[in-house]
């Protein structure tokens, strides 16, 4: 479902400010794979998560969804492969519109023609349906203002909405960083459910080790613009948080090793 091979980018090449974000990255999945993403602040975790929906344009590589290499296609275009929650819970929705104009919007990603006449009550019914599976009262306030939404409540809808049009690839990015503990488990709820209940493959970035080990199939560590870590499914069924900071204490030792040899 999704093929990266040897992707590079480097930020202010040829400065002092020069950052290499991602070096040489390939990462395959197949189709309904859940790939949780962990690495220290700087990986290139959200780069990653940049190059594959087209917001940033790599330096070199290649990228393919679903058998079409995307390279060269606009962000705009490749928004009706990929569905994307951001961290900040202001990013993935609209707040000056309501929650059904918010869904319409969904619909619309990646189309190139308008969904016609406004909203008929077959397709409010539908938002209903939907958004009562979130079981937070949503569905009785369709005309309601995203703005006036809590972060979880907006989180939760922009997650609805991200999986909405059964995209090949669903990218997360930290999307319950911003949020308290108790929402934070109620927005990792459903993003179980709706990643199953699509059957979505998914890439989800999180800095919670144990949300990393108890969610998905795989897992992978990244470090300095590279996977330097990857637990299988059967791997990360007996993984433990122990483990991980192991793996996170190896790759530290050794790139301090490399760079001591460096000089
Ligand atoms: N738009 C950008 N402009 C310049 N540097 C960037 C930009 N985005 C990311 N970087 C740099 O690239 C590296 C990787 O960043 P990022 O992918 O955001 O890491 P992570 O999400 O793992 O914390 C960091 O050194 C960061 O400062
Ligand atoms: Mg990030």
């Amino acid at each position: 479902m999704l093929t990266i091979s040897n992707i590079n980018k480097t930020f202010f090449p040829g400065t002092v400010n020069e950052r290499k974000a991602l070096n040489g990255l390939n990462l395959e999945m197949k189709k309904g794979d859940f790939v949780t993403v962990i690495g220290s602040n700087g990986a290139g975790k959200s780069t990653l998560l940049n190059a594959i929906s087209g917001r940033l344009i790599m330096d070199s590589g290649n990228i393919s969804i679903a058998g079409t290499t995307v390279n060269r296609m606009p962000e705009h275009r490749r928004a009706r492969y990929v569905g994307r929650v951001f961290q900040d819970p202001l990013a993935g929705t609209a707040p000056n519109l309501s929650i059904e104009e918010n869904l319409s919007l969904a619909l619309l990603r990646g189309k190139k023609r308008g969904l016609g006449s406004a909203l008929t009550s077959r397709r409010r019914e539908l938002y209903k349906q939907e958004l009562a599976k979130l079981e937070l009262g949503l569905e009785n306030r369709l005309t309601a203002k995203v703005g006036l939404l809590s972060g979880g409540q907006r989180q939760a809808l922009s997650l609805l909405m991200a999986g909405y049009t059964q995209p090949k690839i669903m990218l997360l990015d930290e999307h319950t960083a911003a949020l308290d503990p108790q929402r934070a488990e109620l927005v990792t709820t459903l993003t179980q459910k709706i990643v199953a209940d699509g059957g979505l493959t998914t890439l989800m970035v999180t800095h919670n080790m144990e949300q990393a080990i108890r969610l998905g199939n795989r897992l992978i560590m990244m470090h300095e613009g590279q996977i330097m870590y990857e637990a299988s499914e059967e791997t990360k069924q007996k993984l433990t948080v122990r483990d991980l900071l192991g793996e996170f204490a190896k790759i530290k030792g050794a790139t301090l090793s490399d760079k001591a040899m460096l000089g």
